[in-house]
């Protein structure tokens, strides 16, 4: 008989249906009749399904193996449920334990297990209600991803994972090598990278900008999504070291039109995952972050700030705060100044943008003042920056002389200043951190949490 899923079966079987539903053990009571009440889960939904098995049912003789954590298969008849909680309920004909988990040693016994305990068994984690509940909204987000921007005629283009230029250019990269590095230690003093497999240094790349670029000055409106790798040696709650980034890139975009893109686009993501993930976002909202569904009622609802730089740094200097870093013109943002501006100051989404060139990539476009970008970051409540985008410079001895100031070469970089030097166009783009936009949604602490296999420094298992 053909297995159903555990959701299908709590929200559209009717009672009298014959049923095979598989999955994992999460409870089981005996009663002191010959019965027992099993909670079985398999993923599909946040809740999990009644399952009543007495001794009519075959195999009713194997049922204390069924303990926490147990593989199951059950064939029975969906009943009304007279218990409170769910619709119906399963009455088992045919019970089988499928693999046991042994009570001694099966380390998910109680409920309740810190997230710090959690992410050393991430290969068990997703079989608990917080790691089920992240799972399906990160693949509802993700869905709503691809939709928002095939809705709009953008093209899903597939940017390369080694590189061999450095998008960002803050030498965060990791390097990709297949040359003997103990051997080279024994013998030579210096790597000689023409040696190497690409012939040149390669790495991880940081970002699909550049390439997404390429194709946006080619056949207009698309984006990457994909994983992006930076070394920074940063434990904190918001860095990974692998995360996934999505990268819209649009032709004849000017800042304004980039700023109303982001704004429309993490606005109808979050609206999908509160329409579809309803279970897990109640979830959420009583067990992780009591204020989570307000948090983000009130980005779905109301515009984002749109605030210069400048006028950012005046507000923090005038705002009377101490911050652990000093604020002035100039300087980078800290985290505690994004998240000063957007909870506490303006209590809703801010678009910081024209930032001095100076803390800014190569690529972005040089404003009249020579000191500020067409740099725009989005900031939000718990998360801080989420979006880090511009409009890019299509001035090529603009983008010239700006490489050069940054330290790069722009021969090594002659493919993107051909598509200066051949039809160029105003364009912008934008990058969403991915994990950042689980974080958010799910009112999850820890960026760790929110990706199924956390790379930070000294953690690469599983
Ligand atoms: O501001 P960033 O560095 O922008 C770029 O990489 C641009 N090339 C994007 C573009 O214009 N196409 O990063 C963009 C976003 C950040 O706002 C943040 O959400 C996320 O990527 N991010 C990280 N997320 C997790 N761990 C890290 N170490 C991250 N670094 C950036
Ligand atoms: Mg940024």
């Amino acid at each position: 008989m053909l297995r159903t899923r555990i959701a299908q079966v709590l929200n559209e079987s009717q009672p009298g249906e014959i049923v095979n539903v598989r999955g994992w053990v999460r409870t089981r009571r005996d009663s002191k009749q010959d019965f027992s009440f099993l909670e079985v889960n398999d993923g599909s939904c946040f809740k999990g399904l009644q399952v009543v098995v007495d001794s009519s049912a075959t195999g009713y003789d194997t049922i204390k193996d069924a303990t926490t954590g147990a593989s199951v298969s059950i064939t029975g008849e969906v009943k009304d449920s007279p218990g409170k909680g769910q619709r119906v309920e399963l009455q088992a004909s045919e019970f089988c334990v499928l693999g046991t988990a042994p009570a001694d040693s099966y380390p998910l016994q109680k409920k309740g297990h810190s997230f710090e305990f959690l992410r050393e068994i991430a290969h068990l984690r997703p079989r608990t209600n917080t790691f089920g509940a992240i799972t399906r909204v990160r693949n509802t987000a993700a869905t709503a991803i691809h939709e928002f921007f095939q809705s709009r005629g953008f093209y899903y283009i597939q940017t390369p994972v080694i590189t061999t230029s450095d998008c960002e250019g803050a030498g965060q990269m990791f390097t990709v090598t297949t040359l003997n590095l103990e051997r080279i230690a024994e013998i030579q003093t210096q790597i000689n990278y023409a040696q190497d497999f690409f012939g040149k240094h390669a790495s991880l790349t940081v970002s699909g900008q550049l390439e997404a670029e390429i194709f946006a000055c080619s056949v207009g409106d698309c984006y990457t999504f994909g994983p992006t790798f930076r070394a920074e040696n940063s434990n904190t709650t918001r860095h990974l070291a692998e995360f996934w980034m999505v990268e819209p890139e649009m032709p004849f975009y000017e800042l304004t039109d980039n700023m109303e893109l982001a704004e429309a686009f993490i606005r109808h993501v979050i609206g999908a995952v509160l329409e579809r993930c309803g279970d897990d976002m109640e979830f959420f909202n009583q067990r992780i972050d009591k204020t989570v569904l307000d948090t983000l009622r009130n980005i779905t609802e109301n515009d984002f700030i749109r605030l210069p730089y400048t006028e950012a740094v005046d507000l923090l200097l005038q705002s009377g705060q101490k911050f652990e870093y000093a604020v002035e013109w100039g300087c980078d943002l800290q985290s505690e100044h994004e998240r000063w501006l957007t909870e506490q100051h303006f209590k809703q989404p801010v678009i910081l943008h024209d930032y001095p060139r100076t803390i800014k990539p190569f690529y972005m476009r040089c404003n009249d003042d020579g000191k500020t970008v067409r740099a725009m970051d989005v900031l939000v409540p718990r998360v801080g920056d989420i979006i880090g985008g511009s409009q890019r410079e299509e001035r090529l001895d603009v983008l010239e002389a700006r490489m050069t100031e940054c330290g790069l070469n722009p021969q090594d970089y002659w493919w993107y200043c051909d598509l200066r030097r051949y039809g160029t166009v105003p364009h912008s783009g934008f990058g969403l951190g991915f994990e950042r936009l689980i974080q958010l949604v799910t009112g999850m602490q820890n960026i760790r949490d929110c990706i199924p296999f956390h790379r930070v420094p000294k953690s690469a298992e599983f």
